[in-house]
């Protein structure tokens, strides 16, 4: 069996957690652009990866860098509205990053969540991946990155506490019911997301502390705490957090 990587870095504040991950991966990228790969992300919603965003438009030195042209831009989840709303995930990349860096639009891979059928743009979605990445009917997409918060509640990318899709092992991307927010949010499922060739947790605020220490030190209990359900299979799991999120971590 392999081994598993997990690596834990607390830094200062939520501004170091997104300039640490911008930083990362833009040299995640431009390390594949030397073999002349494609680099594929998956993209998550949340206040720190906004910060990310931002800091890969605005820093001409990390802009100029990323290799734009090859990087292919997914979501791990989305919310069940068209692109323009404001709880949009797709939208809030696309503001804060996409629609100001010389992306090609042909990169960009969002979830179709215009479509009132959420069972159905989260089918188009899978189609989607199958077509991109040539899967065979068992295959995993085989991301180079995914990017993922963390809710207080434990959640990670749509896959909250209670909710069916915790469950799901065949399905790539599902439509998957929260009864909190009496909506469907569109999610990729934990295997997926544990086939990435590296998945960054972007964690920051006091309000996490709790929950973070219990996904990290205390036992199994994924159907409580999803984020426990990340495990990578073939990658590493790198935590990127800030000292307030991590101030109750007792390093057991
Ligand atoms: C979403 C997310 C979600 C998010 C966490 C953490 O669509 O909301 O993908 O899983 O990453 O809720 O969000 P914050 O970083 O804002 O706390």
């Amino acid at each position: 069996m392999q081994k598993k990587i997990r690596e834990i870095r607390i830094v200062e504040n939520a501004e170091a957690v997104s300039r640490t991950a911008a930083e990362m991966v833009v040299s995640l990228a431009l390390k594949k652009r030397k073999s002349k790969k494609n680099f594929t992300v998956a993209l998550s919603g949340g206040s720190t990866p906004k910060k990310m965003f931002a800091i890969l438009a605005d820093d001409a030195a990390l802009c100029n860098r990323m290799p734009w042209g090859s990087v292919h831009f997914f979501w791990g989840d989305e919310r069940h509205v068209p692109p323009d709303h404001t709880d949009s995930n797709y939208r809030m990349a696309n503001e804060a990053m996409l629609s100001r860096v010389p992306v090609p639009p042909e990169n960009i891979h969002r979830i179709r969540s215009e479509n009132p059928d959420a069972g159905k743009v989260a089918e188009d979605y899978e189609r989607e991946l199958r077509g991109f990445f040539k899967l065979e009917v068992d295959q995993l997409p085989p991301f180079d990155c995914v990017f993922l918060g963390m809710g207080p509640d434990g959640h990670t990318a749509s896959l909250f506490p209670g909710t069916k899709a915790l469950h799901e092992r065949q399905r790539l991307v599902v439509s998957n019911w929260v009864d909190k927010f009496q909506s469907y949010r569109i999610t990729m499922t934990a295997p997926v997301l544990n086939n990435a060739g590296v998945v960054i947790f972007l964690v920051s605020g006091e309000d996490k502390a709790e929950t973070l220490r219990e996904v990290l030190e205390e036992q199994k209990q994924a159907d409580l705490l999803p984020s426990q359900l990340i495990e990578p299979t073939r990658g590493k799991l790198l935590w990127l957090v800030d000292r307030a999120a991590a101030s109750k971590l007792t390093g057991e």
